[in-house]
């Protein structure tokens, strides 16, 4: 169980959650598709340099992440609670429960930022939204 987030740590819960990922019913064809077999370890260093740069404040990580899932055919916003619910329980099973909570806290917020981003749009009511257009 690691008890502190750092260049050493990142790595292995990237490693995780991914493998995963590829074996979850849902997820896993979605990411197939994107990604050519080739390109995981591509995928993965991407992922660490990420991770390195929203926990460490590193800048490691140079990208436009809502371009790119734009992009990513079989994306629907009701997969989001799944990849959280995966992403929340690798992290659990890897780091103390603080600093589990610290990559879960980040991940929900990117993930609702990315989801607004992606499918909200102002003209149509949001699905469970009491508002009603007009
Ligand atoms: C429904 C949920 C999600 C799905 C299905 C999904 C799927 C994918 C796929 C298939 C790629 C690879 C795209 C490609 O290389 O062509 C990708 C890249 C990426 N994803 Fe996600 N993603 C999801 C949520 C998230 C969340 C919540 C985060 C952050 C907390 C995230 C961060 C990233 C980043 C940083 C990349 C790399 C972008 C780049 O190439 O610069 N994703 N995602």
């Amino acid at each position: 169980m690691f008890s502190e987030i750092s260049e050493a740590t990142i790595p292995p819960l990237v490693d995780a959650f991914y493998a995963r990922v590829r074996v979850h019913p849902r997820l896993g064809p979605v990411f197939d598709a994107a990604i050519a077999g080739d390109g995981w370890p591509a995928h993965l260093a991407k992922m660490y340099a990420f991770w390195s740069s929203v926990m460490l404040t590193s800048g490691r990580y140079k990208g436009n992440p809502v371009a790119v899932h734009a992009a990513v055919s079989g994306l629907t916003p009701d997969l989001f609670p799944d990849w959280l619910a995966l992403f929340e329980a690798t992290a659990q099973a890897l780091f103390v429960p603080a600093l589990a909570a610290r990559f879960v806290t980040k991940a929900r917020n990117i993930a609702e930022s990315l989801r607004l981003a992606l499918f909200f749009r102002p003209d149509r009511p949001w699905p469970g939204d009491l508002r009603r257009a007009g």
